[in-house]
């Protein structure tokens, strides 16, 4: 067995999450939709460009939680480094820095590059490598699909966290990944599995379009098909060597003096460019229409649970950690 014992750890989760995840969740459907739909509607970068970014930066904060998958990947890159403590570490699709930065600090000998698609991106992640007086980091504009610049087997570690899913041609950057790995490489990635805020989402997009919504431009859920990332990393050459999957909450807007509107915005983020376009269009009131239905769903406290100050905390979220191997 490659990853005996420290690995056991991520796999205990499986069980108990899925036993949370069905008491939670039972006869809810997934706002999940088929691959062939969600590769054709994925984002062109500029969907995470301007205020997008700002708003995403909001959500990011969230992913340190204690069972988010920063610290599960930051430990994965220790088991699987094990004595190596000088590695080459590529983070692709970092946004705004992480796991990157996580990853600098834990291998201060290490050389650790973070990339992303959006210039407004690179620019958060620069200012939070600085920030936090990190020496051993180099951000970059980079696109996942082409790592032209980064020599073949030349990484030790790459790793995406909530990336992939955002490509229009994932294999491509799996394949991508496998020529830059050095041979016995590892790569740590995460994709989200469920989010139960899209299915209230949905619910709000079928009021404003009066129909079943398209899949959102920005479909967090494209790389939740079971299966997918498993035929995306063998077919790149690589080998599953782990996986678990693990659950956490967002609170959205919830901090004293958040702007009462915050929770709305961040619910509505993957459709936000949709709905900017209806209301230029075809829907002027889209905005309207949205907001009311919102409110009718917050009251179903079926996805999430209203806070006084107009903040909402979601039920639990649940990703997927897999480690792979370049053979
Ligand atoms: C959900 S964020 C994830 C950011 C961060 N890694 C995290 O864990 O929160 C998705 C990021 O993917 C980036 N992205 C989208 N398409 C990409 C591509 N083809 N190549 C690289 N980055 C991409 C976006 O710009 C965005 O910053």
């Amino acid at each position: 067995m490659l990853f005996p014992k420290r690995f056991s750890c991520f796999s205990r989760n499986i069980g108990t999450h899925r036993q949370n995840r069905n008491i939670f969740w039972n006869g809810c459907k997934q706002y999940q939709v088929p691959r062939s739909l969600s590769i054709k509607q994925a984002p062109s970068p500029q969907q995470f460009d301007g205020e997008t970014s700002d708003l995403y930066a909001r959500v990011f904060s969230q992913h340190y939680d204690e069972n988010g998958p920063w610290k599960k990947m930051v430990n994965a890159a220790e088991v699987v480094l094990q004595n190596n403590n000088a590695p080459k570490i590529l983070d692709l699709a970092t946004g705004p820095g992480e796991p990157g930065t996580l990853l600098a600090k834990r291998f201060p000998e290490g050389k650790i590059l973070l990339t992303d698609i959006s210039p407004d991106m690179v620019e958060k992640a620069t200012e939070m490598v600085s920030k936090n007086g990190i020496k051993n980091a180099t951000v970059k504009v980079m696109d996942a699909q082409d790592l032209n610049g980064i020599d073949n087997d030349s990484i030790d570690v790459v790793t995406c966290c909530y990336g992939f899913m955002f490509c229009p041609e994932p294999e491509k950057a799996f394949a991508e990944v496998s020529r830059v790995l050095k041979p016995g490489g590892f790569l740590i990635g995460t994709v989200w599995v469920r989010l139960p805020f899209m299915i209230m989402l949905k619910n709000i997009m079928e009021s404003v379009l009066g129909k079943t919504p398209p899949p959102p431009p920005i479909n967090p859920l494209s790389m939740a098909e079971k299966g997918l990332v498993e035929n995306l990393v063998e077919s790149a050459d690589m080998e599953i060597v782990d996986s678990m999957e693990g659950e956490y909450s967002f609170a959205f807007g919830t901090e004293p003096g958040s702007d009462p509107e915050l929770a709305f915005k961040l619910v509505t983020l993957p459709t936000r460019s949709t709905l900017i376009d209806l209301a230029e269009e075809s829907i002027p009131n889209a905005f309207e229409i949205a907001k009311t239905a919102y409110e009718r769903e917050l009251k179903t406290e079926m996805y999430c649970k209203l806070q006084t100050n107009g903040g909402i905390v979601t039920k639990p979220n649940c990703f997927k950690m897999f480690v792979a191997k370049r053979r």
